[in-house]
């Protein structure tokens, strides 16, 4: 993949959600389960914060279904074109939630690039800050349905599982989670995550980003160590679990300037030294708490404090409704980790414990995220009692 020219990896579409890597996305394509599933990964982020975004190819009867498509550049499209010489065509593209804005956008190319394939979209999409038709936004007018109100695509394979609707007052939070009944994989978007305990296989082939947050200054050069990548996506992954992690200060805007523009660092690669961030206490110990063994299944904390806080029940019954699904054998979400083993035994043991610990707690590392719901509360942005439909 390393070969790869820049053109196979431009995304031009970029300015539509400016998150890093911008126009060039690079890709890592994985089989995750012999002859039947496929992983797409990308990078997405702001400000080097970049953790990998997964789309999944999953064969079904008569050709291949992409679950949550990621941009469609030339390097997608290709090794795309490779699988549907060996399993048939792309038959369906599906948009498995109503609020992911980085699952979405990449919807009307990839339609685009597939004329043939039905695309399926979770009902309830909604847009920011204008509502606008789902045609507006690329959607192709005649081929697209909407999941469950115009049934569900490839029944006889597949299992369609609706996490929500949740009303969140701006729009509504629904995930469909689909059990792909070949491979035992039960497909998710945001709601379950395994952050890998080390940095994923995708920063091989960029690891800017983890050697830009290994740093403790920004006068700094960036260096490269197994060390240094692990500390760095360490804190990557704080960063986009806990937005600002109790760990972290803002250094003052003096000391910014002072570390910023020196030898070494003057190159856009590290942001010419600027670098706002000062970590007051370890990393690592921030990191055991929040992914305390490997391949375990947690619920997101930006989720859970943001989206879900006052929707403990929701979610513990749909994680039950999972562990009765027949040959659960793997969970492959649309972020870090994947395929992760699973069984109806540990659903069970995620459940219990959700109910155990507080939930959506307010201090340490959840601090940050609890201000902003507060606040959300307070303007009456998000409901006290969120409906779930
Ligand atoms: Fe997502």
């Amino acid at each position: 993949m390393s070969t790869r020219s820049i053109a196979d990896q431009r995304w031009n579409w970029w300015p539509l959600l400016p998150l890093y890597p911008y126009g060039r996305r690079r890709t890592l394509v994985r089989e995750l389960i012999p002859d039947q599933l496929w992983s797409f990964e990308q990078l997405q982020g702001v400000f080097y914060v970049a953790v990998p975004i997964r789309m999944t190819v999953a064969r079904v009867p008569g050709g291949l279904m992409l679950y949550a498509p990621v941009p469609p550049t030339r390097e997608v499209l290709q090794a795309l074109r490779d699988l549907e010489q060996r399993h048939g065509p792309v038959r369906s593209i599906v948009l498995p939630t109503a609020s992911g804005l980085e699952h979405k956008l990449p919807v009307p190319a990839m339609a685009r690039a597939f004329p043939q394939a039905e695309v399926w979209v979770t009902p309830g999409q909604w847009s920011f800050p204008v509502p606008l038709p789902l045609r507006w936004l690329g959607f192709p007018a005649g081929r697209t349905r909407v999941l469950g109100e115009d049934g569900t695509p490839h029944s006889d394979a597949l299992q369609w599982i609706s996490l929500g609707p949740i009303d969140l007052g701006l729009g509504r939070f629904q995930e469909l989670a689909c059990l792909h009944r070949a491979s035992g994989a039960l497909l998710l978007t945001d709601a379950l995550v395994a952050i890998n305990a080390e940095p994923p296989e995708l920063f091989d082939l960029d690891p800017t980003p983890l050697l830009f947050h290994a740093r403790e200054r920004g006068d700094q050069p960036l260096q490269d160590s197994p060390e240094l990548r692990l500390r760095g996506w360490q804190r990557l992954a704080l960063f986009a679990s806990y937005l600002r992690p109790a760990a972290l200060e803002v250094p003052q805007l003096g000391t910014l300037l002072q570390q910023a523009f020196r030898p070494g660092c003057r190159n856009a690669r590290s942001y010419f030294g600027l670098y706002p961030f000062h970590w007051g206490s370890s990393s690592a110990e921030a990191f055991a708490e929040l992914q305390p063994k490997a391949g375990c299944l947690r619920v997101a904390p930006v989720l859970e404090r943001l989206v879900f806080p006052r929707t403990q029940g929701l979610i513990v019954a749909w994680l039950r409704q999972l562990a009765r699904l027949e040959d659960l054998r793997w969970v492959v979400p649309a972020h870090y980790d994947a395929p992760v083993p699973c069984s109806a035994e540990r659903l069970e043991a995620l459940a219990g414990e959700l109910e155990q610990r507080q939930w959506a707690p307010s201090e340490g590392n959840w601090a940050y995220l609890a201000r902003i719901d507060q606040l959300l509360l307070r303007l009456g942005v998000v409901p006290e009692q969120p409906e779930a439909g």
